[in-house]
């Protein structure tokens, strides 16, 4: 089980458990989490990816959304800041926390349940706020990312998703709007037929839990490790 808000991964115990390669450096990896209940797949999906990127040897900080109570809601000073393009106004020490984090990471990482085709209101209120005129556009603060993915359980069947195009339009929000030019490199991983009242999620529970994993070991493959 992770260390809620701001953790550093105590990574060499594990690293000599299981035997993998010794990193040629730390990176870091930014987990911005939002799921309302421990008692979900996403939960369990979140600790296998975190198991995974401390086995590979590197290092994750995370932001519990639900658990930090964070403030979902754009104030009327930030929309006047935003939508008027101007720096001057303090940026909220909420905002300026989660800014901080991701210039201090090397990729950023989502987890969420798909709620209506969308990331939960909580996560889209964050890129509301963080997202903020000066940071993410304009004369953007934000540092260029390595690496961005998107890891999603999701009710329907990916049959469903991909019959309406909703998939589609999911990867077009995140991809062509909030990371675009913010990450060199993107991955979209979606866990399909994750309801409760569907089979699937029993049959594929320790598989998905697997390809979790193996996404967060592989994660920066390629970048140092
Ligand atoms: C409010 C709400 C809206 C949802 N909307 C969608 C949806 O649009 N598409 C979908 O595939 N699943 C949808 N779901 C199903 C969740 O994605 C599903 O509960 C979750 O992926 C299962 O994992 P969990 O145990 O982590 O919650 C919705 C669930 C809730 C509670």
């Amino acid at each position: 089980m992770y260390n809620c808000f701001v953790t550093y991964a105590k990574i060499n115990m594990q690293r000599a458990s299981t035997g993998a390669p010794e990193p040629v450096s730390h990176m870091k990896v930014f987990i911005v989490y939002c799921h309302p209940s421990e008692d979900s797949f996403t939960s369990n999906m979140r600790d296998a990816f975190i198991r995974g990127i401390t086995d590979s040897g590197n290092d994750y900080i995370i932001s519990d959304l639900y658990k930090m109570g964070f403030n979902s809601d754009i104030s009327e000073e930030e929309y006047l800041r935003d939508a008027y393009y101007r720096e001057d106004p303090e940026v909220a020490p909420d905002v300026l926390a989660e800014q901080e984090k991701i210039n201090s990471s090397d990729a950023i990482a989502f987890i969420y349940p798909v709620f209506w085709t969308e990331a939960p209101a909580k996560l889209v209120g964050w890129f509301d706020r963080v997202w903020s005129y000066g940071f993410a556009y304009g004369d953007k603060k934000m540092k260029m990312m390595d690496k961005a993915m998107i890891l999603c359980s999701a009710g329907n069947p990916l049959s469903r998703l991909e019959e309406f195009g909703l998939l589609d339009s999911m990867k077009k929000v995140m991809f062509g709007d909030r990371l675009f030019g913010r990450a060199k490199e993107m991955e979209f991983v979606v866990f399909d037929g994750t309801s409760r009242e569907k089979e699937e999620r029993k049959k594929n529970w320790d598989a998905n839990l697997k390809k979790a994993y193996e996404k967060g070991r592989g994660f920066f493959a390629g970048s140092g490790s």
